[in-house]
């Protein structure tokens, strides 16, 4: 290990107080940078949270040709002069798995697309059939070989498309991709991610015409090719970050309100934290969390939205592997996301795996030690875990948390936690 590298260090805390800003998504952020591929004009993205990987979005889009500029911390430019390159390069793409979002605005716009396998989290295989199966029925020509995906089309057409799985990143590509297919696109069992419907209402107000928003059935009417034009957005709050601010409050006790959590959009993981025993409640702006004592370990699985997010499931772990009995955890869209498990398990957390299932019998607390973040929702779950650990939990590799956390330890610390980046 790299000495040099930053770590965060975490002694048990709690109770935590006061009030904490819920950032924008990353899981929308940089599906809306991607879309400013499909016109030109400039754009402006406002509550864009400051995060490794929005940067590794803008190089990736500076290389194809689009000029980005930050206007304020949270307020970033993205102009299309219409000069857009279609090869996306290995660097970036290979950072990020939301980089294979520029593969449906390239092709339906400029025709053609040459982009590597993404890279992301390491979760075991991550296919890309879905995007590719969608695209193929709507005429694209895509050649695929071990380093990458050529995509062409002339014009694509619509096409009736039903997902064999509510993919979210197949979903994407194939509703940009259909904004300018000649014709009517249906997708059905299109995923149903907040998100989702984030980029679909940036779409709209970009001249797309989309029915069906925040359902199963997107329903995309093609337009001219590059009628749409640019526009400001505001970015929707992170729904992963609220809950790990939630996990924390649950975690080390506390009062705190959670500003800009949104109930409407974390419904069952919200019913899942109440059954733990954790209070919930609606506040002026957001949600008050109050955690009285020790939780109640739960059965949950994870499944694509509304169900409980693969996202949320190393928080309600963590949870698990400190309350009162056992609890039964199912992963139904990951099979290998799991392997924090094996760095709780140093921390004194009592969990075994069999399959795509982990029994967590729930232990008195836990004892810090050395730990690794194997990737972003993870790494934040063992800070979280740290919170109820005696003596010092220090967390390496957190350039994974950096990827998608605005400011972890700062937002932590600044509701008394004792939590620190050296
Ligand atoms: N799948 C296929 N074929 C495809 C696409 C997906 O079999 O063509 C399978 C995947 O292998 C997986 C399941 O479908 O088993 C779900 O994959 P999905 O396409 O929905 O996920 P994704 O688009 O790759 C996004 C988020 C993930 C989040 C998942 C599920 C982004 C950039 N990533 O990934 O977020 O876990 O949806 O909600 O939006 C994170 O933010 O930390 C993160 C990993």
């Amino acid at each position: 290990m790299n000495n040099e590298s930053p770590q965060i260090i975490v002694r048990r805390s709690g109770p935590l107080s006061g009030n904490v800003q819920v950032p924008g998504a990353k899981n929308s952020v940089l599906k809306l940078m991607a879309a400013t591929l499909l016109a030109e004009g400039e754009y402006v993205l406002t509550n864009v949270p400051a995060i490794a990987d929005v940067v590794t979005m803008s190089d990736l889009l500076t290389a194809l040709g689009i000029s980005t500029k930050w206007l304020g911390p949270h307020e970033l430019s993205l102009t299309n002069s219409g000069n857009i390159s279609t090869e996306a390069p290995f660097e970036n793409v290979d950072r990020i798995r939301a980089s294979i979002n520029v593969l449906g605005p390239l092709l339906t716009h400029y025709g053609q697309a040459l982009i590597n396998w993404p890279g992301g989290d390491d979760f075991g295989g991550r296919p890309i059939d879905l995007h590719i199966g969608g695209l193929e029925k709507m005429g694209a020509t895509i050649e695929q070989n071990l380093l990458n995906i050529r995509a062409s089309a002339d014009q694509l057409n619509g096409a009736e498309i039903e997902l064999s799985f509510a993919s979210v990143g197949a979903t994407e590509n194939i509703l940009t991709a259909a904004i300018y297919a000649k014709g009517t696109t249906v997708i059905d069992n299109a995923a149903r991610e907040p998100e989702i419907g984030d980029l679909c209402n940036m779409l709209v107000a970009m001249g797309a015409e989309i029915e069906g928003i925040g359902s199963s059935r997107l329903v995309v009417h093609g337009k001219q090719k590059g009628s749409l034009h640019s526009v400001r957005h505001s970015v929707i709050n992170d729904r992963v970050q609220a809950a790990t601010y939630i996990a924390a409050v649950a975690i080390a006790g506390g009062d705190v309100q959670i500003r800009g959590a949104k109930s409407e959009h974390m419904e069952m993981v919200i019913d899942k934290y109440s059954q733990m025993g954790v209070l919930i409640s609606p506040s002026r702006d957001g949600l008050r969390v109050t955690s009285p004592g020790r939780l109640n370990a739960i059965d949950f699985a994870t499944l694509p939205y509304p169900g409980i997010a693969t996202d949320y499931k190393p928080l309600l772990v963590a949870m698990n592997s400190v309350s009162n009995g056992v609890g039964i955890v199912t992963e139904n869209l990951f099979p290998g996301r799991f392997r924090y498990i094996e760095e709780l398990c140093k921390l004194g957390a009592d969990i075994r795996i069999d399959g795509h299932h982990a029994v967590v019998k729930g232990v008195e607390y836990l004892i810090g030690t050395s730990v690794i973040a194997p990737d972003i929702r993870a790494g934040a779950a063992l800070v979280v875990a740290g919170l109820a650990a005696h003596g010092e939990t220090v967390i390496s590799e957190i350039h994974h948390i950096d990827r998608g956390y605005d400011d972890l330890v700062g937002r932590l610390s600044g509701l008394g936690a004792d939590v620190t980046r050296v």
